[in-house]
């Protein structure tokens, strides 16, 4: 067992009497809600995960499991910490079950679909619960409007992959309650990450300073200037972790094209966010990188 997992789950259990929320609730068992759902049941939180769609929760589950059996195989986790791991998180297609006291929701990146669930999660659970999205752009003030308390609502942006991504985003809207604000900082320190609160704005910090690390590269990729290949290996040779394609395929090309259009509208229509065509052809042709089996790249092992 290493030492240092076992004393950071040790540290994050015994701050049990000092956690603001007993219970968490992810609304989408997508890329995010599964990482997410992952996070806080490693921290010793229960945890409910809802989804329309019966097939995700089933994948979620299992790509759960088999994250956390990698962990056992590395000597990182104990059989046991793995299993009392998964017995922490409890499935559902009832949103009525969704009883908790704090929800993080990460569903697909429209306004419409997350100001609905919302706005039912704040009526199930009679007003008593602090409700956060995980929206990597769409305005927090905006997805409260419909909120009979829009106090109660706040941003909370994880990165992808969240088990392994340290910074979260913690996001005030124009009416969100400063109290929340705290207690979300403490449950962030509490998953063992670094919490960084900002003021609302298109995108926020990270993804609005990364925009032009996206469009830029499918710019030289439509104007013939290298492939995506070339490009990437580039991007990593100057220092990045990642080159500007793989990254895409990995976020999911529907959600980071989702996010360009949401900010292009959030700083009207400026040219400097401008979405590409290529981007668009791809989520129409239903190749949304590696969650679907190809985006820029094919990954033949996700089919
Ligand atoms: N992918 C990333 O890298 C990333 C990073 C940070 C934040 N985000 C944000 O997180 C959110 C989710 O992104 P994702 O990548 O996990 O998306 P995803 O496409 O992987 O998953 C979305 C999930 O939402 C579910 N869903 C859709 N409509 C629903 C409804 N009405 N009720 C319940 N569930 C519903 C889908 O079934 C799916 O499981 C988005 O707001 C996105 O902008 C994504």
């Amino acid at each position: 067992m290493n030492r240092l997992t076992t004393c950071a789950i040790a540290s994050n259990i015994s701050m049990n009497d000092k956690r603001p929320f007993q219970s968490v609730g992810i609304i989408g068992a997508g890329t995010m809600g599964s990482g997410i759902a992952q996070v806080c049941a490693q921290s010793g939180y229960p945890v409910r995960v809802y989804d329309v769609n019966p097939a995700l929760l089933e994948h979620a589950r299992h790509q759960i499991e088999q994250r956390l059996q990698t962990l056992v195989t590395k000597d990182k986790l104990t059989a046991t910490q793995r299993s009392d791991i998964l017995n922490r998180i409890r499935w559902t297609e009832d949103l009525r079950s969704m009883t908790v006291d704090l929800i993080v929701e990460a569903v697909v990146e429209r306004l419409d679909v997350k100001q609905h669930l919302l706005t039912e999660l704040e009526a199930i659970n009679e007003g008593k619960v602090v409700l956060t999205t995980n929206t990597s752009s769409i305005p927090v003030t905006q997805i409260a409007a419909l909120l009979r308390n829009p106090a109660n609502l706040a941003g909370l942006h994880f990165f992808n992959p969240a088990p392994v991504m340290k910074l979260v985003e913690i996001i005030s809207g124009a009416a969100t309650q400063p109290e929340w604000v705290e207690q979300l900082r403490l449950f962030v320190t509490s998953l063992g990450k670094v919490a960084v609160v900002a003021k609302e704005s298109p995108g926020f910090i990270v993804n609005r300073v990364a925009r032009p690390f996206y469009t830029e590269a499918i710019q030289l990729l439509e104007e013939g200037v290298a492939d995506a290949e070339t490009i990437d290996a580039l991007m990593k040779a100057a220092g990045f972790k990642m080159g500007p394609f793989e990254l895409i395929d990995l976020i999911g090309v529907d959600v980071n094209l989702a996010v360009t259009k949401s900010i292009y509208q959030g700083f009207h229509q400026q040219a400097r966010f401008r979405p590409s065509r290529t981007q668009q052809q791809l989520v129409d042709a239903g190749h949304l990188g590696r969650k679907t089996g190809k985006g820029f790249y094919g990954y033949p092992e996700a089919k």
